[in-house]
């Protein structure tokens, strides 16, 4: 048994060789040299079966404990190096998340069609249809049919946008109201519709105003329809536009097209602010219509998209609502 004296020295031989292993594999290699099938314990470790069994014990107990001194250097240089290859690997596999990306922007929905969806979303809940007329209209439609005289001052060149030639009489509409004459004389009552739209005046763009803008305009017509009806649709439409706070008050006006007629005004933010026009539709505008104004009654409303824009995000720059600048337009969402 001389070759187990060597026992030490092949221990120390598997530590050297463990130790300076700095790649699993060269510790791979080191493992078959110093515990493999045919490393120098493995042999003695079968021989010990040709020994008489009382020495077989003490032997198996001496070689027993170089073998797990040997199992347990590896498994320890085992961990250090893959630790080490792990904490390369994330270095080497890092993502550099301060370089610019290429990145491609989703297009959005300007801040004043998201109003417009959100008030048709609103009313189309309450049973209303959304009517469109065109931007484009026959001045019969855009004045006359709605009892505006032709010496009225809103019906001159520096109001209204005329289109050439002349005599089509043909405007590029002042207000959504031309939609509510295009209704009735389509649709008998009962109606229920708003009529969100473009609308154009012959004003310098600045602050507050601008040549092109929005309006929605409502209009109900049905049996026994009453100023109640109007003011309960306008404080539901206010909650809904400006929060649970948010009430309305009518204050007597004219309008052509109702009688009576008011102006609307929203207390919002502690305080009263114009926000439009109402009132009942004229009898007038009704036979214009051919409907039977002894039947039927109706209300009518209309509001600048602008303007209620403006109020409820305190916005103080109409340049900024028209110009498109994507910075402006961001802060409302995309609208999808
Ligand atoms: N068309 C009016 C305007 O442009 C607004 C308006 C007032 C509409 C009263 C209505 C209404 O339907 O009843 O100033």
């Amino acid at each position: 048994m001389s070759s187990l004296q060597d026992l030490p020295l092949w221990v120390s031989e598997a530590k050297k060789s463990i130790e300076s292993a700095s790649t699993l594999e060269e510790l791979k290699s080191a493992r078959i040299t110093h515990s493999g099938d045919k490393s120098p314990i493995a042999l003695a470790s079968r021989a010990l079966g040709s020994m008489a069994s009382d020495e077989r014990a003490s032997v198996g107990k001496v070689i027993g404990d170089a073998k797990s001194a040997v199992a347990q250097m590896i498994a320890e240089r085992t961990q250090v190096l893959e630790d080490q290859r792990d904490a390369r690997v994330l270095l080497e596999e890092v993502v550099d998340i301060t370089l610019p990306a290429t990145r491609s922007h989703r297009g959005g929905l300007h801040p004043i069609t998201i109003l417009k969806n959100e008030i048709n979303d609103f009313f189309i809940a309450q049973g209303y249809s959304v009517a469109e007329g065109p931007e484009l209209e026959a001045e019969w439609l855009n004045f006359d049919a709605l009892n505006i005289p032709a010496d009225h001052p809103a019906r001159t060149m520096q109001d209204t946008f005329f289109v050439e030639p002349l005599e089509a009489h043909l405007v590029l509409r002042t207000h959504t109201s031309p939609v509510q004459i295009r209704t009735m004389l389509e649709n008998q009552p009962p109606i229920y519709v708003i009529c969100p739209g473009r609308t154009f005046r012959a004003d310098e763009l600045d602050a507050t105003h601008t040549p092109v803008f929005h309006q929605v305009e409502g209009l109900v017509v049905d049996r026994g329809i009453t100023m109640a009806h109007l003011k309960g649709t306008l404080d539901l439409f206010a909650r809904k536009m400006f929060g649970e706070e948010a009430k309305t008050r009518l204050r007597p006006s004219f309008f052509p097209f109702t009688e009576p007629s008011a102006e609307v005004d929203v207390f919002f933010n502690g305080r009263w602010i114009e926000w439009g026009g109402c009132g009942m539709v004229n009898t007038k505008v009704l036979a214009a219509c051919g409907i039977d104004s002894d039947e039927f009654s109706g209300f009518a409303f209309g509001m600048g998209l602008e303007r209620t824009l403006m109020v409820r995000h305190g916005i103080t720059d109409m340049h900024d609502i028209v110009e498109g600048d994507l910075r402006f337009s961001r802060a409302f969402g995309i609208g999808l």
